[in-house]
């Protein structure tokens, strides 16, 4: 799987790719806003490892947000399992030097899509700690909405909030190259409907 939007390319993890995202992830700042699974410090081996897990995971699902030519973050989806397995969470991070960009609505909004078209999923979700207004923001960017506010849940922070999206037409069009490509359908529905 590889898109190649406006300013990054989501694509595959390598095994090269450990030494730029430890650069990236050994920030306190970014591991303020994720769960604890991701470590600080981070080290090459904890991007190492990381790499490892998901390489091997079938059907891959986690993916290297490349911007310049090298990863400068990172976006995945967990399946739910059991009761659950018809939904997913998405998670991502950008590293520091890249925040505030404008970046991150359309890698949250095409591999929201991705899934939606190749996975039978029917629910995206994410949980956002509220002392983290920037990607409530992203996710309201990309289509989802805030389903509700979870008090005293996370250690990190003391609450979170959830938002999610469901499949449907209404999932395109949120941002950049995708907005193109929603407006190039549209076009051709309007041909075909005369
Ligand atoms: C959250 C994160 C992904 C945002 O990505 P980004 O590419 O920097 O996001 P953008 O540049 O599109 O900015 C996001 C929006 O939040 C807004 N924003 C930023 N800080 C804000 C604040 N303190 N209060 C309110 N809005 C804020 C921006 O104005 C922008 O909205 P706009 O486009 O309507 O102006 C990035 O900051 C990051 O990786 N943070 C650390 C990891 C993380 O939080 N991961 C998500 C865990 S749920």
């Amino acid at each position: 799987m590889q898109l190649v939007l406006e300013q990054c390319m989501i694509r595959p993890w390598r095994l090269e790719d450990a030494e730029s995202i430890a650069r990236h992830a050994d920030n306190r700042k970014i591991w303020l806003t994720v769960r604890d699974l991701f470590p600080h410090p981070y080290t090459v081996q904890d991007a190492h490892e990381f790499l490892q897990r998901a390489m091997s995971e079938q059907p891959e699902m986690k993916f290297c947000i490349e911007i310049d030519g090298a990863a400068g973050g990172a976006i995945g989806v967990r399946p739910g399992q059991d009761v659950h397995r018809y939904t997913a969470t998405v998670g991502y991070w950008l590293g520091e030097q890249f925040w505030g960009h404008g970046i991150m609505t359309e890698p949250v909004t095409a591999v929201t899509d991705f899934c939606f078209d190749n996975f039978p999923l029917r629910r995206i979700s994410a949980e956002v700690f509220s002392s983290n207004p920037a990607s409530t923001r992203v996710l309201e960017k990309a289509g989802f909405s805030l389903e509700g506010r979870l008090k005293n849940t996370s250690l990190k922070t003391g609450s979170f909030s959830i938002l999610c999206c469901m499949p449907g037409p209404n999932r395109l069009g949120q941002s950049g190259g995708l907005r193109e490509e929603k407006r190039k359908r549209d076009a051709c529905a309007t041909v075909q409907n005369r």
